[in-house]
């Protein structure tokens, strides 16, 4: 594995759970594996969980780990190709990014999107100069629309608490203050596609994904008829994508409460975090005992555990990459 930016870098969603659950159960078994490497955590936005879960992983695997909040300690970045720099801009992505790539083994990238360029945001541009011009492996730390070791953290607490083969997992959209990347909830879609679950998504009028991420789930207006016999409800808010970056105003009450939990089938209740408490999610679902909230935070830990390690134990130097890849580094 060269990159992890999306569930289509992985062979098997269902076998990368499952070496990350292994891992979770001795998580220093291969703490020899990453002696003399350096992970290099870049952020251009902040992080809590991302930054620490990964900062661990890395540690658990006997790696050295430097990070730099870019965005504030580092030069203000150009990603302009061809770009005249007689602005602001101090220093080309070109030539930071391949500075990383001599002084780290892997980066971890963390860059949100502008929610103002749809085409832009979407073609992952900055991402994708990371990947292009720092040469070594590369891991998204949450990009413009995929946040994949999220998803890998949620997808391992789903296996860890399912009941049956094929739970109903329901991604339900939250009210917030502010508009919030589609990111979280793309590559959870992406993730449940890639799994045997019964995969229902949720949202007002407005507020549709991608269909490239949400392609053969069922999505339904009506919260109440979605939440039907549901195992586990992820909630989360985004921005619309169709009317990029807006929030469409929405008249009807989507706060999740117990009272709503009602016609589930005692579902547990997932969220990536940060959350805003009864604004997303109320504190009576938050503090009950089917919240996964914390077990999700600490699954980051083993999910950026298994990424690097199979990392680490690929030939990645001289492995082929996809098609996809290649055309997305090429163009
Ligand atoms: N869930 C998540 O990515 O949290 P941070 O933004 O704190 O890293």
């Amino acid at each position: 594995m060269k990159y992890f930016t999306t569930v289509h870098d992985i062979k098997s969603a269902d076998a990368l759970i499952k070496q990350a659950l292994e891992i979770k159960s001795d998580p220093f078994l291969w703490n020899k594996l990453g002696r003399n490497k350096t992970l290099g955590l870049i952020f251009l936005n902040p992080s809590l969980r991302t930054r620490l879960s990964t900062q661990i992983a890395a540690q658990n695997l006997g790696m050295n780990v430097i990070v730099m909040n870019i965005d504030k300690e580092g030069w203000a970045l150009e990603f302009e190709d061809g770009a005249v720099m007689n602005g602001n801009k101090v220093e080309h992505i070109k030539d930071a990014a391949a500075v990383l790539g001599t002084y780290c083994d892997i980066i971890g990238l963390r860059s949100f999107p502008s929610l103002q360029n749809k085409e832009q945001d979407y073609s992952e541009h900055i991402l994708l100069q990371f990947m292009k011009h720092c040469k070594v492996p590369l891991i998204s730390l949450e990009s413009a629309t995929l946040h994949p070791l999220q998803s890998l953290a949620d997808a391992m607490t789903i296996y860890e608490k399912k009941k049956k083969q094929r739970p109903k997992v329901v991604l339900s959209w939250a009210p917030h203050i502010k508009p919030l990347p589609q990111a979280v909830a793309n590559s959870f879609s992406e993730w449940m596609n890639a799994l045997d679950v019964e995969f229902v998504i949720t949202h007002p009028e407005g507020y549709e994904l991608k269909e490239d991420f949400t392609v053969n789930a069922t999505r339904v207006y009506n919260q109440e008829e979605a939440l039907h016999n549901a195992d586990f409800v992820y909630v989360k808010n985004w921005s619309a994508y169709n009317e990029y970056g807006t929030i469409p105003p929405v008249k009807e009450n989507w706060l999740l409460d117990q009272n709503k939990m009602r016609v589930t089938n005692n579902a547990h209740i997932m969220h990536c975090l940060p959350v805003r408490r009864n604004v997303e999610l109320s504190d009576e679902l938050l503090d009950s005992s089917v919240s996964l909230v914390q077990q999700q935070a600490e699954n980051r830990v083993y999910a950026a555990q298994a990424v690097l390690k199979n990392i680490l134990q690929s030939n990645y130097r001289t492995e082929k990459l996809t098609e996809v890849q290649t055309q997305l580094i090429e163009a």
